[in-house]
């Protein structure tokens, strides 16, 4: 099977994961630190959290902002659930807007007409790696007064107008799941420039207390310390740190070698009449965590996906949108009739294989295996 998404680990990560290993630090360690300072440098940024999951990230960009209880965010149903779980998480209120269906972006213009007295904050998603309409979404945040979250899971490495994501929304998380633009196994990270906003993510994500074991290890360190806020402990180990460091001095590279794979897919696609091909916006270099089609109406999604797995390609849907989980719909009143793009995306679209360790001929045998169809 080619599967739709896979780390890409050479003997270099390895060894970093060994010395890890061997060394007296498995955790709160210099890894960590240098981990974070690596990303704030590659992002350009100048704050930098690592957590054990880009779920713990999502949960603690979210709790930084103190919003009141059932303050309303506006989000994209078409997202891992966990976007907006990390509202519920923080007893807020996801409040969807439709996306666009030519990027499966969140549309500016719905976000627009979602707004209430209530709204406080955006939480938007960079969906396959491609950057939303930041500059609309900004505008909008300026105008009402909102926080921006943006939820760049599969888009560390994506720029947007020159300026590397992680440079826009007041947090931005990333996911270093294996899938995702680089792995260390599980774990993710905040980053911001408001340095208020990186103290309260700090204490957040070891449990709210204000020295590290790092503060308090040494000739010189005194055993005090205070627990400021309610926090969980996220924290991420030196021994993914490490994997981490040593992943994204490669990050360029798989981003160039996804930009290839995705352009021999359009040149492969052009032209084939049941399949629309993802379209890429002006000023973006795009992260191409994954890459979608959709499928013609006439097509039955269901006997083409079995087909491709048959065939051994690893197809998937990304994603099925939130409002259908028993979860949301027990719970909320989501109508999916006010989602149409979003609905006819989710009935249409089909993942194709991406990353960064596939062939010239692997993309081939995807294509010619879907032209064949039928
Ligand atoms: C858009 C998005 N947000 C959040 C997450 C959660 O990340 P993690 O799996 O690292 O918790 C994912 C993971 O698939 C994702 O795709």
């Amino acid at each position: 099977m080619i599967p739709y998404g896979h780390q890409s680990i050479d003997e270099s990560d390895i060894e970093a994961v060994i010395d890890v290993l061997r060394s007296d630090w498995l955790t709160t360690g210099p890894k960590v630190k240098q981990f974070e300072d690596s990303l704030c440098e590659y992002v350009g940024c100048d704050y930098a959290t690592v957590v054990n999951s880009g779920t713990s990230a999502l949960d603690i960009a979210v709790a930084s902002l103190n919003l009141p209880n059932g303050s309303e965010v506006i989000t994209t149903p078409f997202t891992f659930v966990a976007t907006n779980n990390s509202l519920i998480y923080n007893n807020l209120r996801p409040v969807f807007a439709d996306i666009k269906k030519d990027t499966r972006n969140i549309d500016p213009d719905d976000i627009r007409s979602k707004i209430t007295s209530n709204t406080k904050a955006i939480s938007y998603v960079d969906y396959a790696g491609q950057p939303c309409e930041i500059e609309e979404i900004k505008e909008i945040a300026e105008e009402f007064d909102l926080y921006l979250i943006e939820d760049a899971s599969h888009a560390l490495g994506a720029s947007y107008h020159g300026k590397k994501i992680g440079n826009f929304a007041d947090l931005t998380v990333f996911s270093f799941h294996p899938v995702k633009p680089i792995t260390t196994g599980e774990g993710g990270a905040v980053v911001t420039n408001n340095a208020e906003i990186a103290e309260r993510v700090r204490l957040l994500h070891n449990h709210g207390i204000d020295k590290s074991a790092t503060d308090r290890y040494g000739p010189d360190a005194g055993w005090a310390y205070d627990m400021k806020v309610l926090g969980r402990n996220y924290r991420m180990t030196d021994i993914q740190a490490a994997l981490g460091i040593s992943q994204l001095n490669k990050l360029d590279d798989f981003i160039e070698r996804r930009n290839e794979i995705a352009s021999l897919y359009n040149e492969f696609l052009d032209g084939c009449e049941f399949v629309e091909t993802p379209i890429t916006k002006k000023n973006v270099v795009h992260g191409w965590h994954i890459y979608t089609v959709l499928l013609d109406g006439s097509i039955n999604r269901n006997e083409f996906f079995k087909y491709m797995r048959k065939n051994e390609v690893g197809v998937n849907v990304h994603y099925i949108p939130s409002y259908h989980f028993s979860y949301y719909r027990n719970n909320f009143n989501f109508n999916e009739r006010d989602y149409p793009e979003t609905e006819d995306v989710f009935n249409r679209i089909v993942t194709l294989p991406i990353h960064p360790e596939m062939k010239r001929e692997d993309v081939e045998y995807v294509v010619n295996t879907l032209k064949e169809w039928q």
